[in-house]
């Protein structure tokens, strides 16, 4: 089949970006984004946190917030997708324009805030509609919560049942305070309410719990959350989110704007991060590497950085849906290379 991206790609580009996403969305969703073919890929395979991943590349949270279309992006040869960030109540996010292109570095800022139909809406679709394949589900806190382990709590206790794991966000840059959370005494209680939430929904069982982190934390700091996380019974971490910084060298008209930055330019600290947290724990957590992934060949050096999974998003808004496949071939020839008779052997490697 044709590439519908090959001539779709250049044309939503010239799109402004959140329109241009919605039609990816939507195509998405149609079936009109393509499938891969199926095949089996041996070496790709891996159990982590109980879950059987037919292989590490997952689609990163924030491109499908409210789980219209997971079975579709499982077809494009994902391995894992997660959807959210959704928070327990509906919220509109902040006004327009809020996410910006900065092509010439393969990045994006975005500074969406949230925007989604909720827990109730997602859980109601999940429900109707559970894709076949590995499905996360992100969340966080409104805007407006009060009291944020709470918060988190009513979004885990309405979509646990319809997860095969959570991420608990406490790292996006465009919700006040949110990161904030991140600071061991407020991530504590987080952190353990949602633990007592797992145990009285599944007596002890329920779905792993995954910490996502910001890049912009000190390592010591990543590490001192990992080992919290670890102490709270958590499964997991994702390193990393979007980054507030910016690079000197950043070229780009957009890249003023406020908000996260992502692709690219987030790949050499979110690997670093993620190297440093998989060295000080010793591997004692799986981990999620996500940030500025757009190859085979920068996927599989998360891997031997220390990721068991890796997850992409911004490169897709550049290269299109048959990316998944080019990756997955490149990483299956990149093991053989080296000689690993699978990606398990590779994690870590290099940490
Ligand atoms: C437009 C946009 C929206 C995002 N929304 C979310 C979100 O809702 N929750 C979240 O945890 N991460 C969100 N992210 C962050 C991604 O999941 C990922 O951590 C980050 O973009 C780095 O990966 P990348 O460089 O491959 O895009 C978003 C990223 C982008 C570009």
């Amino acid at each position: 089949m044709p590439d519908p991206f090959r001539l779709a790609g250049p044309l939503l580009r010239r799109l402004d970006p959140e329109t241009a996403h919605g039609i990816a969305l939507r195509a998405l969703e149609l079936g009109l984004a393509g499938r891969a073919r199926r095949r089996e890929r041996p070496s790709l395979a891996l159990r982590r946190f109980g879950l059987d991943f037919p292989n590490p590349l997952g689609l990163a949270a924030g491109f499908d917030k409210d789980a219209r279309a997971p079975g579709r992006a499982l077809e494009l040869g994902f391995g894992f997708v997660e959807v959210g960030t959704v928070t327990p109540l509906p919220q509109a996010g902040n006004p327009r324009p809020r996410m910006f292109r900065l092509p010439e570095e393969g990045a994006a800022i975005n500074r969406l805030g949230f925007n989604n139909a909720g827990a109730e809406r997602m859980a109601r679709r999940l429900a109707r509609r559970r894709p076949a394949g590995v499905l996360g589900v992100n969340i966080g806190m409104n805007a407006t919560a009060g009291d944020a382990p709470a918060d988190y709590r009513a979004a885990f206790a309405r979509l646990a049942t319809l997860a095969d794991y959570v991420t608990v966000n406490v790292s996006s840059p465009n919700t006040p305070g949110l990161r904030d959370l991140q600071a061991p005494d407020n991530l504590r209680p987080v952190l353990g309410a949602l633990a007592r939430e797992r145990e009285v929904l599944a007596l002890g069982g329920g779905p792993p719990l995954i910490l996502k982190l910001s890049p912009d934390m000190a390592d010591g700091d990543a590490v001192l959350a990992a080992t919290l996380a670890a102490d709270e019974g958590f499964d997991g971490l994702a390193i990393s989110n979007t980054t507030v910084e910016r690079p000197d060298a950043l070229a780009g008209a957009a890249r003023r704007e406020v908000g996260g930055l992502s692709g690219r330019p987030l790949f050499r600290r979110s690997t670093g991060m993620l190297r440093a947290v998989f060295r000080a724990q010793g591997g004692r957590l799986p981990l999620i590497g996500v940030g500025g992934v757009d190859s085979a060949g920068a996927a599989y050096e998360k891997i031997k950085a220390g990721a068991s999974l890796v997850q992409f998003y911004t490169a897709l808004i550049y290269r299109g849906p048959r990316l998944v496949t080019a990756m997955l071939d490149g990483l299956e020839r990149r093991l053989a290379e080296d000689g690993f008779e699978s990606v398990e052997q590779a994690v870590g490697v290099e940490a």
